[in-house]
């Protein structure tokens, strides 16, 4: 049948989801699949009812793409989607609402404030600590992220996050390893695949460092201990579970220091797909290349 590939899109992380989209596009039609590119951002909701398209493969990051919305919509037009439906897309674009059911379920996440413009800033240091991350509940790149480290930043940083998200967060900072671990679905069963430790010049793995630098270092294998990389697994399998999702995600983990205590930051529905993103990099190392992982999530695509 002939498969859509939703690209582009309206949200902060656009030109991510174009390298994203032209990735995924070039490899299913090189597995002789009918792929066709279709930017949500430039073309209206009629044009995308127009083509179609049997089912669709959704290379969209951020609002109005991995938050429910285009899966909402996509339900209407009963258009198969590759990844979560309407609910978890949403909870996992929103990262209070993904705390809050983690925590909810006695899994590891840093502490955390919500910000508002009237909020004591000096008592959210107090409770926190520094330094601490103040970023937008619904973003994804680290767009709209600072790492404060003096009160006096606060002001700033709250601003920055909010022209972003009308909800802003400040964030306990976790002192330790980067990594991240991707989920995969096969056969309707959740599973990790192995961990990638990110190594990030100056630890700082931002918009640039994630999508441009050749600096940025990617471990996978990720040389942890095959016991504690096995427990961070079980904990983001129930992470994913515990917001509903489908197909895959991404969970992003800090492992503290001081006491190798793994914390989950957040869950990525639809993961980056370009040529330095990770959940291909892991899907490799577990024997799947690029053309074949997108392959696997088309197969899975449902309503
Ligand atoms: N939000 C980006 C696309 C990612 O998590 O890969
Ligand atoms: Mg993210």
């Amino acid at each position: 049948g002939k498969v859509g590939v939703l690209y582009g899109g309206k949200s902060g992380e656009r030109e991510v989801s174009l390298m994203s989209g032209k990735a995924v596009h070039e490899a299913l039609k090189s597995k002789g699949i009918d792929a066709h590119l279709f930017d949500t951002g430039t073309h209206t909701v009629a044009e995308l009812e127009k083509e179609k398209f049997d089912r669709v493969f959704i290379a969209l990051h951020g609002i109005y793409g991995e938050d429910g919305c285009m899966q909402g919509l996509l339900e209407e037009l009963q258009v198969p989607y590759t990844g979560s439906g309407v609910m978890a897309s949403a909870i996992a674009m929103d990262k209070i609402m993904t705390k809050r059911l983690w925590l909810a379920e006695g899994l590891p996440t840093p502490r955390y404030t919500e910000l508002k413009a009237n909020t004591d800033f000096n008592e959210v240091v107090a409770k926190l600590g520094l330094p601490l991350i103040v970023k937008p509940a619904c973003e994804g790149s680290t767009l709209g992220l600072t790492r404060v480290t003096d009160a006096s930043q606060m002001k700033e940083a709250y601003e920055l996050a909010a022209t972003h998200d009308q909800s802003v967060l400040a964030e306990e900072f976790i002192e330790g390893m980067e990594l991240t671990c991707a989920v995969l679905e096969r056969d309707g069963k959740p599973e990790a695949l192995p961990m990638i430790r990110i190594i990030a010049p100056g630890a700082n793995y931002d918009y640039q460092n994630k999508y441009f630098s050749d600096e940025t270092k990617y471990l996978c294998p990720c040389g942890l201990d095959a016991e504690l990389e096995k427990s961070i697994q079980q904990y983001v399998v129930q992470s994913y579970r515990a917001l509903g999702c489908r197909g895959w995600g991404r969970v992003d983990v800090m492992l503290r220091s001081t006491d190798n205590k793994p914390f989950l930051l957040e869950l990525n529905s639809s993961p980056g797909m370009t040529g330095h993103s990770l959940v291909p990099m892991a899907a490799k190392q577990a024997g799947l290349d690029y053309a074949d992982l997108c392959v696997t999530l088309l197969a899975a695509a449902t309503l």
